[in-house]
């Protein structure tokens, strides 16, 4: 794994391109992204290939995942399970991670629930979907759900 910084807007973009056809952020606002004060950027690599990449923001005492996304080709191989518990051990034990997901994104929705995230909001139509909008569940890590840890 290795960190990230504005030179790797392209990778990111690519990567995220290829996970979310359609729904993905150009290299230019990965650049803005990367640059941003509290940004913490990590790519899982497969072999000398980036195959997936977190992109956590930090600020005021929380953290939140801003953007995880696996390379279709290397996905169901753990990669996204690597990248979330390298940010997990990056951050202050006292530190809620929070994340918005939409509803119907099931892949990511188990992913998180392996990690414990529990739901704690809902922004109905947060997300516009070429099927219409629909609604982004918030969920939290943090210490009334057990703490940052592992995957259960
Ligand atoms: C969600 C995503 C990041 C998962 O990446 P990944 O590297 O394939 O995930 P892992 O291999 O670490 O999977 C960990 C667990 O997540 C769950 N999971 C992952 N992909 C899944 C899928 N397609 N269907 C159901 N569960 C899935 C499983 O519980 C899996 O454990 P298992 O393989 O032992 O059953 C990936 O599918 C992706 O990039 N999706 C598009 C981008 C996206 O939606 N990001 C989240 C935005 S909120």
């Amino acid at each position: 794994m290795i960190s990230a910084d504005p030179s790797h807007a392209e990778v990111l973009a690519a990567i995220h391109r290829a996970a979310m056809p359609g729904d993905a952020w150009s290299a230019d606002a990965w650049r803005s992204l990367l640059a941003a004060p509290g940004a913490r950027t990590r790519i899982a690599m497969d072999g000398t290939a980036p195959a997936g990449f977190l992109h956590l923001r930090c600020a005021g005492g929380e953290a939140e995942v801003v953007m995880i996304a696996t390379h279709p080709s290397a996905q169901r191989r753990g990669i996204a399970t690597a990248l979330l518990e390298d940010a997990l051990a990056a951050l202050d034990g006292g530190m809620a991670l929070f994340l918005e997901v939409a509803e119907r994104n099931h892949a990511a929705r188990a992913l998180y629930a392996g990690f414990g995230f529990e739901p704690v909001g809902r922004r109905p139509g947060y997300y516009r979907t070429p099927s219409g909008r629909q609604d982004a569940l918030v969920l939290r890590l943090g210490h009334n759900t057990g703490g940052p840890g592992q995957r259960r």
